[in-house]
């Protein structure tokens, strides 16, 4: 159903006066706090779980005030066979493999969080920049080298084979990188991203660190340019099937250039997107944002620099960025629309759509912002969306996400009554180092993976890749496609769930 600007008016004009109805009986009833329509969800609940998650994914010698106990240290000689350190950083999923493309990818959407929402953020502020630094330190290591990045810790078909608490894996901790005679400007352009982007992050409560930051930023997008090239050819037997670039390094060096602008505002940065911009995606049609794809995502960043520095050259990406945010308005796109499951969630593929669902959200937010703050609209085929209808559409889907769907089931673990209880996750399902010091081996641990038994360690916050296209969700373990948590859903959760959580914080 698509809602006019007038109808949607009336729906919010309708549900403020049901909000400061319910607000009235809120304070004379004292403990009925929950009515079943109109009151939000604990979005401020979702948001801390959302971060805290990001503990439960950390690889390298845990601090004293890590919260999410029952993980500990793990990976420690990372980065020995080749005499560096790369100790820390996260490992991406449900398996013990640190991938250094998507962590680069979770660590931008991270930062990208805190600088559009952080302001909201309140108590939950420091902690996601806690979980940005555990990124980032990590990345100056990966970086420390010139012209060379460490790109991944880990051999992922041996660690696949196994089913491995972090603290005990076995599997050869192979070291891949990329440098001139092997680039990967992918994997090097998103890195200065999540360098860039954090570097925003701390500029004002750490400067040295920030500084730090941006100037290997700066290092590190110079040598993915310079030396052009996948990394999905020379590691090819490594990082495929798992993180092979499909969609190319264009949009990543885009998207760098596009970041390095906003960090540094050197306008050799625009300069170089002017120069390259059509070459680097100009023409790409393909609206999946995730690790792998980011044309949206610099459509959405370069339109802020054109709606509110006022950069005239950057039109063409804020029309591409209304074309994006149509397919999103059932209805309001007369190329193509995004298909939405009967319950509503956005829905793009099976195996993992929970990452386009909230990478896609906060794309909604994130322009709505920007539309609002320049005093304009988005334009689709002649209709005028306004960024109230934006946030609706978001909404709706954090709000599916948190438990309002056919089933019932919040897709984020350890939020509400009902949640995945059998994640596609080795820490999480297998017993505790506290439970069960003894070492559990590669193939003891099958017996865990295969058993229906809920999972023993509770990995708070993580959201799993959820339903199928019929709202279906089975719970099995051994489901990676529907059961298994990332780093990189959760990373654009965090802003999403910051703007909700602010907006409805009045209740
Ligand atoms: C802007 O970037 C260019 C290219 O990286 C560099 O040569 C120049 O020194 C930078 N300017 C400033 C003011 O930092």
């Amino acid at each position: 159903m698509a809602l006019s600007p007038l109808s949607f008016k009336l729906i919010a004009l309708i549900s403020f006066l049901l909000l400061s109805l319910s607000k009235a009986s809120l304070a004379t009833l004292g403990q009925h706090r929950r009515h079943p329509r109109y009151t939000p969800h604990n979005y401020r609940d979702a948001l801390a779980k959302s971060i805290l998650f990001f503990q439960g994914q950390r690889s390298g010698k845990l601090p004293p005030n890590q919260k999410m106990a029952w993980r500990k240290d793990s990976g420690l000689s990372d980065g020995s066979s080749m005499n560096v350190d790369l100790v820390g950083g996260y490992y991406d999923a449900g398996d013990n493999v640190k991938f250094g493309f998507p962590m680069a990818f979770t660590t931008t959407m991270l930062s990208w969080s805190v600088i559009e929402f952080g302001g909201v953020m309140k108590n939950e502020l420091n902690n996601a920049k806690q979980a940005i630094r555990w990124a980032t330190d990590y990345l100056l290591k990966a970086t420390a080298l010139p012209d060379t990045i460490f790109v991944q810790v880990g051999d992922a078909n041996k660690d696949h084979a196994c089913w491995e608490r972090p603290e005990d894996m076995d599997t050869p901790r192979t070291v891949l990188k990329i440098d001139k005679n092997n680039p990967g400007s992918e994997v090097a352009a998103e890195t200065a991203a999540a360098l860039a982007s954090a570097s925003l992050v701390f500029k004002t409560s750490d400067p040295t660190y920030s500084k730090l930051l941006i100037k290997t930023a700066i290092r590190v997008f110079e040598f993915g340019d310079k030396y052009r090239g996948s990394y999905s050819n020379g590691l090819k037997n490594f990082v495929c099937p798992f993180y092979c670039s499909f969609s190319g390094y264009q949009d990543e060096l885009l998207w760098g250039a596009a970041w390095l602008h906003r960090a540094t505002k050197n306008s050799s940065y625009l300069n170089y997107i002017q120069e390259n911009g059509q070459n680097l995606g100009g023409v790409e049609f393909d609206n999946t944002f995730g690790w792998d794809n980011k044309h949206v995502g610099a459509r959405i960043l370069l339109s802020k620099a054109f709606l509110i520095q006022n950069v005239k050259s950057l039109q063409e990406y804020k029309d591409h960025a209304d074309n994006f945010i149509c397919s999103l308005v059932p209805g309001a796109s007369s190329s193509s629309s995004v298909q939405y499951t009967p319950g509503g969630l956005l829905f793009k593929m099976g195996d993992s759509n929970m990452q386009y669902v909230t990478s896609t959200t906060f794309l909604l937010l994130t322009y709505a912002k920007y539309l609002t703050s320049s005093h304009t609209t988005a334009h689709c085929n002649g209709r005028t969306i306004t960024p109230n209808v934006l946030r609706a559409i978001a909404k709706k889907q954090i709000d599916y996400l948190l438990g309002e769907n056919p089933l019932k089931m919040s897709y984020m673990v350890g939020y509400g009554s009902r949640y995945p209880q059998r994640i596609h996750h080795r820490a999480s399902s297998l017993p505790s180092i506290a439970e069960h010091p003894a070492k559990i081996d590669c193939s003891s641990g099958f017996s865990a993976m295969h058993s229906n038994s809920p999972n023993p360690n509770v990995l708070i916050g993580a959201v799993v890749g959820g339903p199928d296209q019929n709202d279906g969700f089975p719970d099995e373990r051994s489901d990676f496609e529907q059961s298994e948590p990332s780093t990189y859903i959760n990373a654009p959760l965090v802003g999403s769930l910051a703007y909700f959580a602010h907006s409805f914080s009045q209740l």
